[in-house]
């Protein structure tokens, strides 16, 4: 069980030069129930194009999206989707922000409060429930995000880059702060990343994609078992080998 990609094919036409960009070519691809999964690879090889055909934005030339068995390629709302650029609306509350989703599947509004402030809680937001995204730091506004995608109520999240425009250090700590997230909730995760670090440190698959058309160079699987300690996990001398071979192959 889990969600499986089978022979997925996408190209987007370009009609000012008459031409074709293929971005997937018969891609195959598995995550499991519960697990975490990075996929990590040059930009512009189709990583966020993958993200929109599992969240239905885009529909696939040929070839399935299995969830759970079921085809569902073309369909919206199986998913918690965090897409790339994903901002908070400057105009609502932090609060207000949280709870669109379940404005949007039209859930009881008191019930759903309740449940968003708890979370806000353990994400350490609660002082800052009624503050605007302009008051509230990077590291904030993503994890205001995330908070977002969980209380869309999937049990599968895809996560495009969450951290990819925060400074390094704030980067760590959100890498960190996720972790013990998903120890808690247990997602199912497809997280698209750029940064060796958070694939290692995170996931217990990472997945390597080529350039365009993309394929799978790639699947490590990561053995350390959960919950990870950070600092000793990414020093041990088992994931200094993961980041030497990952190098390796995203820049020969
Ligand atoms: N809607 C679209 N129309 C035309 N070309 C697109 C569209 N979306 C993405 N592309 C192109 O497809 C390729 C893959 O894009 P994308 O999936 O965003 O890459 P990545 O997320 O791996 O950086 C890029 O060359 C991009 O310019
Ligand atoms: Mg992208």
């Amino acid at each position: 069980m889990g969600l499986s990609l089978k022979g997925l094919s996408k190209s987007y036409s370009n009609i000012q030069k008459n031409q074709s960009l293929e971005v997937l070519h018969s891609l195959d691809l598995d995550v499991e129930t519960g697990s975490f999964v990075s996929l990590i690879g040059p930009s512009g090889c189709g990583k966020s194009t993958i993200c929109n055909l599992l969240a239905g934005i885009e529909i696939p030339d040929s070839g399935e999206i299995l969830l759970d068995g079921e085809a569902i390629q073309g369909t919206s709302g199986n998913f918690g989707y965090m897409p790339q650029k994903d901002l908070l609306l400057p105009w609502r509350t932090l609060i207000d922000n949280v709870l669109i989703g379940c404005e949007i599947l039209h859930r009881e509004k008191r019930k759903a409060q309740v449940e968003a402030k708890e979370w806000l809680n353990q994400f350490g937001l609660s002082p800052f429930s009624e503050y605007y995204p302009h008051q509230l730091s990077g590291g904030m506004r993503q994890r205001g995000a995330l908070l977002r995608t969980i209380l869309f109520g999937k049990k599968t999240l895809l996560l495009d880059e969450p951290f990819g425009a925060l400074d390094a250090l704030t980067r760590q700590e959100m890498q960190r702060w996720l972790l013990s997230i998903w120890n808690r909730t247990r997602h199912t995760v497809l997280l698209i990343t750029h940064d060796i670090d958070e694939a290692i440190l995170l996931s217990d698959k990472v997945i390597v994609l080529s350039q365009r058309p993309t394929r799978i160079i790639h699947e490590f699987e990561i053995p350390f078992p959960h919950p990870r300690d950070p600092d000793e996990l990414l020093l041990s001398s088992v994931a200094l080998d993961f980041k030497r071979q990952l190098l390796h192959l995203l820049i020969p």
